[in-house]
């Protein structure tokens, strides 16, 4: 998507193939700034600090961190089996960086599985590098495709409006082009309309304790001109009593293949005053985000909680230079739990490259009938 005028990825390999570029996303939307990546550990840092973050960009930086990966076990003169046990190992290293998003495992797997068809070093460097490109061209494409299936539902609504005003859309966290590799899975539908001439704005949930709500949703849906409003997390229902909603829409960062949904600490509470209120609520994702292996979110999806720092601190601008100050006393006891499940029974529907489908088993499964509920993981 464009930044400043200019398109850009969220993730891609530098020319030589010698590192991995990625847009540093904790300095946005203050400073626009991409970073070069050498090594596997710098990939693992860059995931773990959030300098990327949003399932579908974890996932398509830990594909290109495997290919950094697979070089330095070639550099280390490993062959056959030695190698992909080395690579293996590499691979949980990186998958160690954040538990919730998905598609931090299923890429890393997708790589091994890629690279262990082939024997020579060189040649699984060349997979691993062509599999990096391949699980980045397919994250962009399919959310694209979520687009122009959230499309449809985006008109349906602008025309039962009677076809003037403005759809009104809230959003939760970023499930923006940044969050993926480019388009945005919650975002690409209100992209699409915007293209097809249909008015739509934009409530924008701040989203604490990190605000990439604030920071990048408002950042990128101000770079693409679409009209949006930042609210604090705590509005959404207000809205909706008075009829400000017209529907919702989030993100993932891993849905059962029974249809519930983990996203960002904040979205069950939309999804109840959703429900409450008879808003439509959807979550769109890449098939990359499901979990066939597990049925029940509550008990299954791992929930990262995070550094306290977070909470008792927020950062923000003064006279040009980011600060961070404190929020609570020193020594006040804090949480920081960074994700929520939203059961499937709260989900009006799910937005796939598929098309649109229930949150169901049995919705999912007509929309992706191969896949069978087992994927190994490292
Ligand atoms: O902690 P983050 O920023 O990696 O959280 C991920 C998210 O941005 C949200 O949960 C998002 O809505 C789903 S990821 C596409």
């Amino acid at each position: 998507m464009l930044v400043h005028g200019q398109p850009y990825r969220t993730v891609w390999l530098e020319a030589g193939g010698e590192s991995v570029e990625i847009i540093d996303q904790t300095l946005l939307p203050f400073a626009f700034k991409t970073v070069r990546l050498h090594s596997t550990a710098e990939v693992c840092h860059a995931i773990r600090e959030m300098w990327v973050r949003g399932a579908g960009c974890i996932g398509a930086t830990a594909a290109h961190g495997m290919y950094l990966a697979a070089r330095e076990c070639e550099r280390d003169g490993l062959r056959g089996g030695s190698f992909d046990r080395a690579l293996r190992e590499k691979g949980r290293e990186l998958c160690a960086t954040r538990p919730t998003a998905v598609n931090l495992a299923w890429a890393v797997e997708r790589q091994l599985a890629a690279v262990a068809l082939v024997d020579s070093g060189v040649d699984k460097v060349t997979v691993a590098r062509e599999m990096a490109r391949e699980i980045a061209d397919e994250d962009a494409d399919f959310c694209r495709r979520i687009g122009e299936h959230g499309l449809d539902l985006i008109r349906g609504v602008f025309e039962a409006k009677g076809g003037k005003s403005p759809v009104n859309v809230l959003t939760h966290c970023n499930a923006g082009w940044l969050a993926f590799v480019d388009h945005g899975s919650a975002t690409a539908p209100i992209y699409a309309a915007q293209a097809a001439g249909i008015p739509v704005h934009v409530w924008v949930d701040e989203t604490r304790p990190r605000n990439q709500g604030a920071r990048l949703t408002a950042w990128e849906l101000g770079q693409q001109g679409v009209p949006h409003t930042v609210i604090v997390d705590n509005v959404g229902g207000h809205l909706m009593q008075h009829g400000k909603v017209d529907l919702v829409i989030t993100g993932t960062d891993r849905t059962t293949y029974t249809g519930d949904v983990a996203n960002k600490i904040g979205t069950y509470l939309k999804a109840l005053a959703a429900q409450d209120n008879g808003v439509p609520f959807y979550v769109a994702l890449p098939s990359s985000t499901f979990d066939w292996e597990i049925a029940d979110g509550l008990a299954g999806i791992p929930i990262e909680e995070r550094g306290g720092d977070e909470v008792a601190k927020i950062a923000g601008l003064a006279n040009d230079t980011e600060i961070e100050v404190n929020l609570v006393a020193k020594g006040t006891p804090v949480a920081n739990f960074a994700f929520d499940v939203t059961p499937a029974r709260l989900v009006t529907g799910l937005i796939t490259e598929r098309g649109v489908c229930p949150a169901s088993e049995a919705g999912i499964r007509s929309l992706f009938p191969e896949k069978a509920p087992s994927i190994a993981r490292v």
